[in-house]
């Protein structure tokens, strides 16, 4: 089967997307796929041969001529992370020309980019709490004495549309709170304000195939920096990572029963990854957002889950491709 593994993208992520991308196509079975790597930005689809030249894409069908051959692609390997490929975009323009892809369709892309409405659509999973948030959608002098008035510093100070930490602070004291609200507007047109929980924090995959859903394990994240962020996630050693996370029998369950949840009422596909606290003092879940593209690069943690129920990461592709053809 022609496979076209998508990268590149119009946000911060892309070079974090090309990585991902790269490790993709490496691992890969190729004696079942042939893959053709498609680099999206901007006004430029085009895909790279191995010689490097850049060949265009006809956008009214996603095909390329190679040597005078049209080439059409039975699927999809989508490993864009941000826009296009994680909002929906992609998905709902490979809707249109009916090609399947391996990740969330464009409502669930769309929605779960939004970390705002993702919490309001999660909140009442039981045993799930999310911390206390406000949405912004203007960056007003306002909006300072109603954070203040409304939530409880430390905060978290995030584009609701982002991802991998770009454009996010931790806020402490009250004069932190304009800089890092003017950082996250620079990224995005909306903000989220989120009290900060104090917790272990852990990463965790879900994904569907062959008929069930499987709750890989946790990743728990013991960073010696304020929070996990850009240079945490994509710098091997900042971060300690342990496979499976420590958690206790109970709380294992207890995660894993709200994991699935999730990833059944947003209604999603392929594999996803969830980051969550437990909270010190109660233990209580504190979802913080979903992923449906998670990162695919060396340093990723999906990857690391997959070995740490003894399987290849080449199969996971596999299995996540021949499920966008079930
Ligand atoms: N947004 C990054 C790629 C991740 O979640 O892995
Ligand atoms: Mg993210």
């Amino acid at each position: 089967k022609k496979i076209a593994l998508v990268t590149g993208g119009f946000s911060g992520e892309a070079v974090v997307s090309l990585k991902s991308a790269a490790v993709v196509e490496k691992t890969i079975d190729r004696n079942r796929y042939d893959i053709y790597k498609i680099l999206i930005y901007p006004n430029d689809w085009h895909h790279q041969t191995a010689s490097g030249e850049k060949v265009p894409v006809d956008l009214n069908d996603f095909s390329i001529t190679l040597a005078g051959e049209k080439i059409t692609f039975d699927g999809v390997f989508n490993i864009l992370h941000g826009s296009p490929g994680e909002d929906g975009k992609l998905a709902g323009y490979f809707d249109m020309v009916g090609i399947p892809y391996t990740t969330c369709d464009a409502l669930t892309s769309a929605i779960t980019m939004n970390k705002g409405y993702t919490k309001a659509i999660v909140h009442d999973i039981p045993e799930l709490f999310v911390a206390r948030s406000i949405q912004l959608f203007q960056n007003k002098v306002e909006n300072l004495e109603r954070i203040q008035k409304e939530l409880r510093l430390p905060l978290f100070v995030k584009p609701n549309n982002g991802g991998s930490s770009i454009g996010m602070s931790k806020v402490k004291t009250p004069n932190e709170l304009k800089e890092a609200l003017d950082k996250a507007f620079a990224e995005d047109d909306q903000v989220l304000v989120e009290e900060f929980v104090s917790g272990r924090e852990f990463s965790i995959g879900v994904y569907h195939a062959q008929g069930k859903t499987t709750v890989l394990p946790a990743t728990e994240i013991v960073s010696s920096k304020e929070f996990f962020d850009f240079e945490a996630k994509y710098s091997p050693g900042v971060t300690e990572e342990i496979t499976p996370g420590r958690m206790s029998e109970e709380e294992v369950n207890r995660v894993n029963r709200i994991i699935a949840q999730v990833y059944q009422k947003l209604n999603c596909k392929g594999a996803v990854r969830i980051d969550y606290f437990l909270e010190h003092e109660t233990g209580k879940f504190y979802f913080i957002e979903i992923n449906t593209v998670p990162g695919q690069t060396e340093t990723s943690l999906i990857s690391q889950q997959v070995r740490a129920i003894g399987m290849e990461v080449k199969e996971f592709y596999t299995e996540l491709i021949e499920e966008m053809f079930s």
